[in-house]
Protein backbone atom coordinates (compact mmCIF):
# COMPACT_ATOMS: atom_id res chain seq x y z
CA UNK A 1 0.00 0.00 0.00
CA UNK A 2 1.38 3.48 -1.17
CA UNK A 3 1.50 6.31 1.78
CA UNK A 4 -1.47 8.08 -0.24
CA UNK A 5 -3.86 5.14 -0.38
CA UNK A 6 -2.53 4.84 3.78
CA UNK A 7 -3.70 7.86 4.46
CA UNK A 8 -6.68 8.02 2.59
CA UNK A 9 -8.05 4.77 4.49
CA UNK A 10 -6.58 6.37 7.94
CA UNK A 11 -8.36 9.25 7.44
CA UNK A 12 -11.27 8.27 5.15
CA UNK A 13 -12.60 5.66 6.88
CA UNK A 14 -13.38 7.33 10.20
CA UNK A 15 -14.74 10.10 7.77
CA UNK A 16 -17.34 8.34 6.20
CA UNK A 17 -17.98 5.97 9.06
CA UNK A 18 -19.35 8.86 11.05
CA UNK A 19 -21.53 10.51 8.31
CA UNK A 20 -22.86 6.76 8.10
CA UNK A 21 -23.80 6.79 11.85
CA UNK A 22 -24.47 10.51 11.76
CA UNK A 23 -27.00 9.78 8.54
CA UNK A 24 -28.48 6.96 9.87
CA UNK A 25 -29.21 9.12 13.63
CA UNK A 26 -30.76 11.40 12.30
CA UNK A 27 -33.13 9.47 9.15
CA UNK A 28 -36.81 9.24 10.57
CA UNK A 29 -38.55 6.13 10.06
CA UNK A 30 -42.15 5.47 9.96
CA UNK A 31 -43.18 2.18 11.66
CA UNK A 32 -46.74 0.91 11.33
CA UNK A 33 -48.07 -1.70 13.79
CA UNK A 34 -51.16 -3.35 15.13
CA UNK A 35 -52.66 -4.62 18.22
CA UNK A 36 -56.02 -5.65 19.36
CA UNK A 37 -57.68 -4.80 22.90
CA UNK A 38 -60.42 -6.94 23.56
CA UNK A 39 -63.56 -4.47 24.78
CA UNK A 40 -62.80 -1.91 21.84
CA UNK A 41 -65.47 -1.87 19.04
CA UNK A 42 -64.42 0.95 16.68
CA UNK A 43 -65.83 1.56 13.62
CA UNK A 44 -62.54 1.15 12.49
CA UNK A 45 -59.35 0.63 13.57
CA UNK A 46 -57.93 3.74 16.00
CA UNK A 47 -54.76 5.25 14.45
CA UNK A 48 -52.98 6.00 17.57
CA UNK A 49 -49.86 8.15 16.62
CA UNK A 50 -46.83 7.62 19.80
CA UNK A 51 -44.10 9.90 19.71
CA UNK A 52 -41.00 9.61 22.68
CA UNK A 53 -37.91 10.85 23.33
CA UNK A 54 -37.59 14.06 21.37
CA UNK A 55 -34.75 14.76 23.57
CA UNK A 56 -34.36 18.47 22.24
CA UNK A 57 -30.35 19.28 22.47
CA UNK A 58 -27.37 20.25 21.20
CA UNK A 59 -26.56 16.54 20.13
CA UNK A 60 -29.98 16.14 18.31
CA UNK A 61 -30.90 18.82 15.19
CA UNK A 62 -33.86 20.84 15.73
CA UNK A 63 -34.69 20.00 12.16
CA UNK A 64 -34.74 16.32 13.16
CA UNK A 65 -37.31 17.36 15.69
CA UNK A 66 -39.43 19.25 13.02
CA UNK A 67 -39.28 16.42 10.35
CA UNK A 68 -40.43 14.31 13.10
CA UNK A 69 -43.48 16.56 13.67
CA UNK A 70 -43.92 16.93 10.41
CA UNK A 71 -44.71 13.42 9.44
CA UNK A 72 -46.45 12.81 12.30
CA UNK A 73 -48.94 15.18 11.47
CA UNK A 74 -48.96 14.43 7.65
CA UNK A 75 -50.30 11.09 8.68
CA UNK A 76 -53.22 12.59 10.17
CA UNK A 77 -53.81 10.53 13.43
CA UNK A 78 -57.00 9.99 15.44
CA UNK A 79 -54.92 11.17 18.71
CA UNK A 80 -51.58 11.39 19.92
CA UNK A 81 -49.54 9.76 22.28
CA UNK A 82 -46.39 11.42 23.96
CA UNK A 83 -44.36 9.62 26.38
CA UNK A 84 -41.73 11.50 27.49
CA UNK A 85 -37.76 12.89 27.38
CA UNK A 86 -38.80 15.57 26.07
CA UNK A 87 -35.00 17.04 26.70
CA UNK A 88 -31.63 15.80 27.84
CA UNK A 89 -31.21 16.24 31.34
CA UNK A 90 -28.58 19.24 31.42
CA UNK A 91 -28.74 20.62 28.09
CA UNK A 92 -30.59 23.74 26.94
CA UNK A 93 -33.15 24.18 24.92
CA UNK A 94 -35.76 26.95 23.31
CA UNK A 95 -38.90 27.17 24.55
CA UNK A 96 -41.11 29.13 21.92
CA UNK A 97 -39.27 27.30 19.34
CA UNK A 98 -40.42 24.02 21.37
CA UNK A 99 -43.81 25.10 22.39
CA UNK A 100 -44.44 26.20 18.34
CA UNK A 101 -43.36 23.01 17.04
CA UNK A 102 -45.88 20.81 19.72
CA UNK A 103 -48.70 23.32 19.02
CA UNK A 104 -48.82 21.59 15.22
CA UNK A 105 -49.57 18.20 16.99
CA UNK A 106 -52.65 19.40 19.44
CA UNK A 107 -53.97 21.78 16.59
CA UNK A 108 -54.84 18.55 14.46
CA UNK A 109 -55.79 15.84 17.01
CA UNK A 110 -56.00 15.70 20.64
CA UNK A 111 -52.80 15.19 21.80
CA UNK A 112 -51.73 13.73 25.79
CA UNK A 113 -48.44 13.04 27.63
CA UNK A 114 -46.43 11.85 30.44
CA UNK A 115 -42.99 12.80 31.66
CA UNK A 116 -39.39 10.89 31.02
CA UNK A 117 -36.73 10.65 33.46
CA UNK A 118 -35.05 13.44 31.81
CA UNK A 119 -37.45 15.84 32.12
CA UNK A 120 -37.34 16.73 35.93
CA UNK A 121 -37.28 15.39 38.93
CA UNK A 122 -34.89 13.48 41.59
CA UNK A 123 -33.03 11.60 38.50
CA UNK A 124 -32.48 14.75 36.02
CA UNK A 125 -31.28 16.86 39.29
CA UNK A 126 -28.42 14.41 39.78
CA UNK A 127 -27.48 14.65 35.94
CA UNK A 128 -28.24 18.65 35.96
CA UNK A 129 -31.12 18.61 34.94
CA UNK A 130 -34.26 19.97 36.07
CA UNK A 131 -35.12 19.18 39.74
CA UNK A 132 -39.09 19.96 39.50
CA UNK A 133 -41.38 18.95 36.58
CA UNK A 134 -42.73 23.13 36.52
CA UNK A 135 -40.68 23.81 33.02
CA UNK A 136 -41.90 21.05 31.10
CA UNK A 137 -45.22 21.46 32.72
CA UNK A 138 -45.38 24.46 31.07
CA UNK A 139 -44.17 23.68 27.82
CA UNK A 140 -46.91 20.90 27.26
CA UNK A 141 -49.75 22.85 28.92
CA UNK A 142 -49.20 25.41 27.10
CA UNK A 143 -48.60 23.80 23.60
CA UNK A 144 -52.17 21.93 24.26
CA UNK A 145 -51.03 18.94 25.56
CA UNK A 146 -53.17 17.25 27.97
CA UNK A 147 -50.74 15.60 30.48
CA UNK A 148 -51.61 12.63 32.15
CA UNK A 149 -49.45 12.69 35.49
CA UNK A 150 -50.92 9.47 37.61
CA UNK A 151 -53.77 10.52 35.97
CA UNK A 152 -56.58 9.32 33.81
CA UNK A 153 -59.23 10.66 31.44
CA UNK A 154 -61.49 9.33 28.76
CA UNK A 155 -61.31 9.75 24.97
CA UNK A 156 -63.40 9.34 21.95
CA UNK A 157 -61.18 8.32 19.14
CA UNK A 158 -62.55 7.13 15.58
CA UNK A 159 -66.08 6.56 17.15
CA UNK A 160 -64.79 4.58 20.20
CA UNK A 161 -64.31 5.54 23.59
CA UNK A 162 -61.41 4.20 25.53
CA UNK A 163 -59.17 5.32 28.36
CA UNK A 164 -55.95 6.77 28.79
CA UNK A 165 -53.92 6.16 32.19
CA UNK A 166 -50.48 8.01 32.27
CA UNK A 167 -48.24 7.58 35.09
CA UNK A 168 -45.02 9.60 36.47
CA UNK A 169 -41.89 8.17 35.54
CA UNK A 170 -40.14 5.08 37.03
CA UNK A 171 -36.49 5.78 37.89
CA UNK A 172 -37.71 9.70 39.26
CA UNK A 173 -39.98 7.90 41.59
CA UNK A 174 -42.37 9.65 40.59
CA UNK A 175 -44.76 6.82 39.56
CA UNK A 176 -48.35 6.45 41.22
CA UNK A 177 -50.81 3.57 40.00
CA UNK A 178 -53.59 3.95 42.80
CA UNK A 179 -53.77 8.02 41.41
CA UNK A 180 -53.24 6.86 37.81
CA UNK A 181 -55.92 4.38 37.84
CA UNK A 182 -58.34 6.01 40.56
CA UNK A 183 -62.17 6.20 39.19
CA UNK A 184 -61.09 4.05 35.65
CA UNK A 185 -64.25 2.89 34.32
CA UNK A 186 -63.61 -1.19 33.63
CA UNK A 187 -65.96 -1.04 31.17
CA UNK A 188 -63.84 0.69 29.15
CA UNK A 189 -60.70 -0.40 27.60
CA UNK A 190 -57.55 1.55 28.97
CA UNK A 191 -54.50 2.58 27.74
CA UNK A 192 -51.13 3.28 29.85
CA UNK A 193 -48.67 5.57 28.92
CA UNK A 194 -45.52 5.12 30.97
CA UNK A 195 -42.11 6.46 29.92
CA UNK A 196 -39.95 3.06 31.07
CA UNK A 197 -41.27 0.29 29.74
CA UNK A 198 -39.82 -1.70 33.47
CA UNK A 199 -42.69 0.36 34.63
CA UNK A 200 -45.16 -2.38 33.53
CA UNK A 201 -44.01 -4.60 36.55
CA UNK A 202 -45.31 -2.51 39.32
CA UNK A 203 -48.76 -1.92 37.61
CA UNK A 204 -49.02 -5.48 36.93
CA UNK A 205 -52.43 -5.43 39.20
CA UNK A 206 -54.19 -2.48 37.85
CA UNK A 207 -56.75 -2.75 34.56
CA UNK A 208 -54.68 -1.86 31.48
CA UNK A 209 -54.58 -3.35 28.20
CA UNK A 210 -51.85 -1.40 26.26
CA UNK A 211 -48.71 0.39 27.37
CA UNK A 212 -46.73 2.74 25.61
CA UNK A 213 -43.22 3.28 26.69
CA UNK A 214 -40.19 4.61 25.12
CA UNK A 215 -36.78 5.38 27.13
CA UNK A 216 -34.80 2.61 25.63
CA UNK A 217 -34.32 4.44 22.45
CA UNK A 218 -34.49 0.61 20.83
CA UNK A 219 -30.86 0.24 22.52
CA UNK A 220 -29.26 3.21 20.46
CA UNK A 221 -26.40 1.00 20.02
CA UNK A 222 -27.08 -2.35 18.23
CA UNK A 223 -24.74 -4.65 17.54
CA UNK A 224 -25.38 -7.17 16.00
CA UNK A 225 -25.32 -10.95 17.72
CA UNK A 226 -24.66 -9.35 20.83
CA UNK A 227 -28.12 -7.00 20.74
CA UNK A 228 -28.63 -3.53 22.85
CA UNK A 229 -26.06 -4.02 25.81
CA UNK A 230 -26.47 -0.14 26.57
CA UNK A 231 -29.99 0.14 27.06
CA UNK A 232 -31.25 1.41 30.36
CA UNK A 233 -33.49 -1.52 31.28
CA UNK A 234 -33.89 -4.61 33.39
CA UNK A 235 -36.24 -6.44 30.72
CA UNK A 236 -34.28 -6.17 27.37
CA UNK A 237 -37.06 -8.36 25.97
CA UNK A 238 -39.20 -5.14 25.40
CA UNK A 239 -36.79 -2.28 23.60
CA UNK A 240 -38.30 -1.79 20.45
CA UNK A 241 -42.00 -2.64 18.78
CA UNK A 242 -45.37 -3.99 19.74
CA UNK A 243 -45.14 -7.11 22.07
CA UNK A 244 -47.66 -9.27 24.47
CA UNK A 245 -46.92 -9.14 28.03
CA UNK A 246 -49.12 -12.02 28.80
CA UNK A 247 -52.92 -10.97 27.91
CA UNK A 248 -51.64 -7.69 27.17
CA UNK A 249 -49.35 -5.78 25.05
CA UNK A 250 -46.50 -3.58 25.15
CA UNK A 251 -45.60 -0.69 22.65
CA UNK A 252 -42.07 0.76 22.98
CA UNK A 253 -41.12 3.18 20.42
CA UNK A 254 -36.86 3.19 19.59
CA UNK A 255 -38.09 7.51 19.79
CA UNK A 256 -37.11 10.84 17.68
CA UNK A 257 -33.86 11.64 19.26
CA UNK A 258 -30.72 10.02 21.20
CA UNK A 259 -28.61 10.95 23.95
CA UNK A 260 -24.89 11.60 23.16
CA UNK A 261 -25.13 12.15 19.65
CA UNK A 262 -25.35 8.56 17.29
CA UNK A 263 -27.79 5.55 16.88
CA UNK A 264 -25.81 2.44 15.49
CA UNK A 265 -28.52 -0.40 13.84
CA UNK A 266 -30.88 1.36 15.42
CA UNK A 267 -32.89 4.41 13.52
CA UNK A 268 -35.39 7.29 15.15
CA UNK A 269 -38.95 6.26 14.24
CA UNK A 270 -42.50 7.45 14.50
CA UNK A 271 -45.05 5.03 15.31
CA UNK A 272 -48.45 4.87 14.00
CA UNK A 273 -49.96 2.21 15.90
CA UNK A 274 -53.54 0.75 14.23
CA UNK A 275 -55.91 -0.83 17.18
CA UNK A 276 -58.49 -2.79 16.73
CA UNK A 277 -61.43 -4.47 18.65
CA UNK A 278 -60.45 -8.06 20.12
FE1 LIG B 1 -34.73 9.00 26.38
Amino acid sequence: MTRRAFWGMALGAPTLGGAFLWRHSTTIQLSRRECRLAGLRPPRPIRLLHLSDLHASPVVPDILIEQAIDQAVALKPDLFCLTGDYVTARAEFDFGWYQSQLRRLSAIAPSFAVMGNHDGGVWAARTGGFESLRQLNDLLQSSGIQLLPNANTVVEAAGARLQLAGVGDLWAQEVDGQSAFHGLDPRLPSILLAHNPDTKAILRDYPWQLMLSGHTHGGQIVVPGLGAPLAPVKDHRYLSGVKPWGERWIHVTTGIGNVGGLRFNCAPEIALLSIDGA
